[in-house]
C-alpha cells in the first residue's frame, strides 16, 4: 500500500459508524440525556475525541477488561491513558483504599503511609526526597516553580510536541521560523509561551546547547522518551548530552516519568541509570486513585529549605488542600508495593513485544509501510516507514481521519486504544489472549483498508 484510498476510507468509516450506532443503543440514550447538562455529553470536553459517534458508557471495569452499558466486553489497551496501567481496580489497591476509606479520607495531617510511599519511590527512582500532589500536572507545575525559585532564572525548556499535562509554559511549539509560539489548540494562554519557554527538537543536541547557553533557563522538563506524539526514543548519547549540558549551564533537569513508567519499575530513569535533579510521576502510581509525586536530590532539598518561611509556607503557589491526602497515599503505597512490581513488569514487557510482533506481521503481510515502536510495556504504530527522530517528524505523519477509522474499527471488534494516537499499553492483568484479539482485529481492519487501495 502506498497511499490511503480516501473515498474507500470514508465509506469504511461510515460502515463502522453505522455498526457502532446499531450496537450501542443504551450508550446513545445515556449520551442524549447527558447532553442536556454536559457540553458534548461528557464530564470533560476531551472525552468527545473518541472515534465513535458518541462515547461508549462504561458499566464496569476490572483488570484488563471493561463492559459497556450495552453488555459488550472490551480488551482495554488504553487503560485510562496510563491511569489504569495497573489494570482496573487491582485487588491490593482496593484493599488498602477500603481500609483507608474507613479511617478518614483527608485530614491535612500525615499518616504512616506517607513515609512508606516515599520510601518506595526513593528506592525505585534513586531520589531521596518526595512530595505528593493529586496529579502529574500539579507535580510538574510545582517542580517548575521550585526550579525557577532555586535558580532565580525565568525560562524553562521543553521538547517540541511534548505533553506534561495542563502546564501553561509547556504548551509551546517551534514555529517554521524557529521562534516559539503557542501550540495549536492552546486555549486562552495567560501569556505567549514564547515569553516563558524555549523549545527544541528532541534528539537535537546542538539546538539544546544553543538554547541553554544564554544562562536563563531554570529547568529542562522532559519525558525521557516522548510518548505523547507517539513514542519517540532518545538516540544513543542523547541523555548523556542532556545531563552534561544542563550541568554545565546551571540548569536543573526534571524528568517526567508519568508515561515512561512503562520502561520498568523505576521508569526510564532507573532502567538507563539517569540522574535527574527532580523527577515527576503520576497517573498509575495510585492504581487510578488521583495521585502524583515529585522527587528531588538532597542538594535540591537543602536549597528548598531556604526558600520560604514557616509563616508563608502555605501561600507559595505550591500545594492544594487535598494534595498528600491519606487515601492517595494508601493507594500509592499498596500499588507500588504489590501491583506494579518487578514481577508484573516481567510479564507485561513480553506482552508488549507480542503486540508489536503481531502488528508488524499484519503490516508486512499487507505491505503497509508503518513503523512500530515499543518502550517496555507500551507500543505504538506510526504511519511512517521508520521510527520518527523527533516530535515534528512524528506529528507530520499523523493522519486524523485514518486514525479515527482504525480506532473505531478496533472498538467495534472489542478493543479500546487510546483516543490520542495508536497506542497499546499492557497491565499486570493483560493476557496473551487479549493481545491476540487485537492482532486478529487489526488484521481484519487492515485487510479491508488495503482491499482496493
Ligand atoms: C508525560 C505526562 N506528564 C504529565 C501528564 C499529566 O497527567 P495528569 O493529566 O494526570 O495530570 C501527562 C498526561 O497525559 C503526561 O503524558
Amino acid at each position: 500500500m502506498t497511499a490511503v484510498d480516501r473515498p474507500r476510507l470514508a465509506s469504511l468509516m461510515e460502515r463502522e459508524e453505522q455498526r457502532f450506532v446499531r450496537e450501542h443503543p443504551r450508550s446513545r440514550e445515556l449520551h442524549e440525556r447527558a447532553r442536556r447538562t454536559l457540553p458534548g455529553g461528557v464530564p470533560m470536553h476531551w472525552m468527545t475525541k473518541w472515534a465513535s459517534p458518541f462515547p461508549v458508557f462504561v458499566e464496569s471495569a476490572r483488570g484488563a477488561h471493561f463492559r459497556d452499558v450495552d453488555g459488550h466486553e472490551y480488551v482495554d489497551l488504553c487503560l485510562g491513558d496510563t491511569g489504569a496501567m495497573t489494570g482496573h481496580s487491582p485487588e491490593a489497591t482496593l484493599a488498602a483504599v477500603r481500609r483507608q476509606l474507613e479511617r478518614g479520607i483527608t485530614h491535612m495531617l500525615p499518616t504512616e503511609e506517607a513515609a512508606a510511599a516515599a520510601e518506595l519511590l526513593a528506592t525505585r527512582f534513586g531520589l531521596p526526597e518526595w512530595q505528593f500532589t493529586l496529579s502529574a500536572t500539579d507535580a510538574n507545575r510545582f517542580a517548575l516553580r521550585l526550579a525557577r525559585a532555586i535558580t532565580r532564572r525565568p525560562k524553562i525548556l521543553v521538547f517540541d510536541y511534548c505533553y506534561h499535562g495542563t502546564v501553561d509554559e509547556t504548551f509551546a511549539t517551534l514555529r517554521e521560523d524557529g521562534s516559539v509560539g503557542p501550540r495549536r489548540g492552546n486555549i486562552g494562554p495567560a501569556v505567549d509561551p514564547g515569553a516563558t519557554t524555549r523549545v527544541v527538537e528532541f534528539n537535537d543536541v546542538d539546538a539544546l546547547d544553543r538554547a541553554l547557553a544564554a544562562g536563563d533557563v531554570a529547568a529542562v522538563l522532559a519525558e525521557p522518551a516522548l510518548t505523547n506524539i507517539g513514542i519517540v526514543l532518545p538516540e544513543p548519547g542523547f541523555h548523556e548530552a542532556l545531563r552534561r549540558l544542563t550541568l554545565e549551564n546551571g540548569t536543573l533537569l526534571i524528568l517526567d516519568e508519568t508515561h515512561t513508567l512503562c520502561a520498568g519499575p523505576g521508569g526510564y530513569t532507573a532502567e538507563h541509570h539517569l540522574a535527574p535533579d527532580m523527577l515527576v510521576v503520576g497517573k498509575a502510581i495510585g492504581g487510578g486513585i488521583p495521585s502524583g509525586a515529585y522527587g528531588f536530590t538532597a542538594e535540591i532539598a537543602a536549597r528548598l529549605a531556604t526558600l520560604t518561611t514557616l509563616e508563608d509556607i502555605d501561600v507559595g503557589g505550591i500545594g492544594g488542600t487535598l494534595a498528600g491526602n491519606a487515601l492517595s497515599l494508601a493507594a500509592i503505597h499498596a500499588t507500588l508495593e504489590q501491583v506494579l512490581t518487578p514481577d508484573a513488569y516481567s510479564r507485561m514487557v513480553p506482552l508488549a513485544q507480542r503486540w508489536t510482533e503481531g502488528v508488524e506481521r499484519v503490516l508486512a503481510a499487507h505491505a503497509v509501510p508503518w513503523h512500530v515502536t515499543r518502550l517496555g510495556t507500551r507500543a505504538e504504530y506510526h504511519f511512517l516507514p521508520n521510527a520518527p527522530r523527533n516530535g515534528r517528524e512524528a506529528a507530520a505523519a499523523s493522519d486524523f481521519e485514518l486514525e479515527r477509522y482504525l480506532h473505531l474499527a478496533a472498538l467495534n471488534r472489542g478493543i479500546l486504544l487510546t483516543p490520542f494516537h495508536n497506542m497499546a499499553l499492557m497491565s499486570p492483568a493483560t493476557t496473551a489472549d487479549d493481545v491476540d484479539r487485537h492482532t486478529a482485529a487489526f488484521e481484519e481492519t487492515i485487510s479491508q483498508l488495503v482491499a482496493v487501495a
